[in-house]
């Protein structure tokens, strides 16, 4: 899939751009504070319904304005469609051809992208929060249900956790938890297996994907690390609930006591390990980078074996920060078959391009065609 053209109305230092892409590659050159993430926060917000550095939408907003709009035209599986998203008195409203969706939520898949910044060079070091939201990112794109399931799932722990402060303060009757308990163990089986799932295909690509950037010398393990301590044949929802109900029976005190609800999904994280050593812990910068980069490549993968075609990559700042093996690498992955999006201060600071692609130069909120042969 891709994106013909970009509009934007009053999002940040922009006041009105307009800019045809090339299906290919697009690269966004420019000073410091310039608005290069500014366009590339765009597209992902147009794709996801967020931003990828802010959970305020209206900071997005032109300060001399009260709202901004967004609207592309995309190219997907062969059919064109436009997609537009006005922020306007604190709401979000999007169309697609002109109908209005019902909920935010609905605009996931239209457009499919990933995201590569400086932010997910933090995914293997960063806390867990961080890789559960990766993997739910990474389902919710290809499977609404899951979306559901997980905003279900957050509404049943938030009401889980204040009958359990509850029952400690002698204010409801332990009786109470069974209702919640069962919801808790449905849903959250649910969602174990499809993160479980997914991770399988996941952690091949990126074992994969490692190996070639790592001219075969170390091998990238990724698994899953469930405060339900599964166990690697644990992986049917039928299982997962039996070992859940036992996990709630025995430490129905401890949860009490504490408050909080202590085992489920939420507090569940991947762990990433190279030649059997977690990296997390105790990899250099570089392999944390490398483990990053071989993940988003099998997420590129990943994508096109579920949705049937390559969604859009967005590269803010990472790409001219990779040494000029990775760069090389990552072109070939590209290969006029991925429409890329990078961002970067000096175009010499890219591995030479030989690829079809456009060029901009941004400043000061506009943005320039130039045609430069690097
Ligand atoms: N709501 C807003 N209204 C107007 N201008 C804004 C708004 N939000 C951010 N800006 C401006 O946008 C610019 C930052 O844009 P952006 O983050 O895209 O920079 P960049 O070109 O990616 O820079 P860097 O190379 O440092 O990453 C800053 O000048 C900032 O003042
Ligand atoms: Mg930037």
């Amino acid at each position: 899939m891709y994106l013909t053209n970009l509009f934007l109305k009053n999002f940040r230092n922009y006041h009105t751009l307009e800019l045809k892409l090339n299906r290919n590659l697009n690269i966004f050159i420019g000073n410091n504070a310039q608005g290069k993430t500014n366009i590339l926060e765009a597209i992902y917000l147009l794709s996801t319904g967020d931003s990828h550095r802010t959970n305020v939408t209206s900071e997005m907003v032109n300060w001399q304005q009260d709202s901004f709009y967004i609207s592309s035209l995309v190219n997907k599986k062969e059919q064109e469609f436009e997609i537009e998203l006005l922020f306007k008195n604190r709401k979000k409203e999007v169309k697609i051809n002109d109908n209005k969706l019902k909920k935010l939520e609905d605009l996931l898949g239209y457009i499919n992208s990933i995201i590569f910044s400086p932010e997910d060079l933090k995914l293997v070091k960063g806390s867990p929060s961080k890789r559960r939201k990766f993997i739910n990112l990474e389902i919710s794109q290809i499977n609404s249900y899951y979306y559901h399931n997980l905003q279900e799932y957050r509404k049943i722990i938030r009401q889980r956790n204040n009958l359990l402060k509850e029952i400690r303060e002698g204010k409801s009757s332990k009786d109470m938890l069974v209702v919640w308990n069962q919801q808790l163990i449905n849903l959250g089986s649910k969602i174990i297996t499809k993160r479980l799932n997914a991770l399988d295909k996941l952690s091949i690509l990126a074992r994969l994907m490692h190996r070639k950037i790592t001219d075969g010398l170390e091998t990238l393990d990724l698994s899953y690390q469930s405060s339900l301590d599964l166990s690697k044949d644990d992986t049917t929802v039928e299982k997962i609930k039996s070992i859940f109900t036992e996990k709630l029976k025995t430490n129905q005190q401890k949860e009490i006591q504490r408050g909080v609800s202590l085992f489920g999904p939420h507090r569940d994280d991947i762990l990433f390990k190279v030649n059997d050593i977690n990296i997390r812990k105790f990899g250099s910068q570089g392999q944390q980078r490398t483990a990053a980069l071989a993940l988003k490549l099998a997420e590129l993968e990943f994508m096109k074996s579920e949705i049937g075609e390559y969604p859009i990559l967005l590269l803010d700042d990472v790409f001219s920060e990779l040494d000029s093996s990775r760069q090389r690498y990552l072109l070939k992955v590209i290969e006029n078959k991925i429409q890329t999006f990078i961002t970067s201060t000096e175009i010499n600071k890219l591995h030479k391009l030989e690829e079809n692609k456009n060029i901009y130069q941004v400043k000061g909120g506009k943005v320039m065609e130039t045609t430069y042969n690097g």
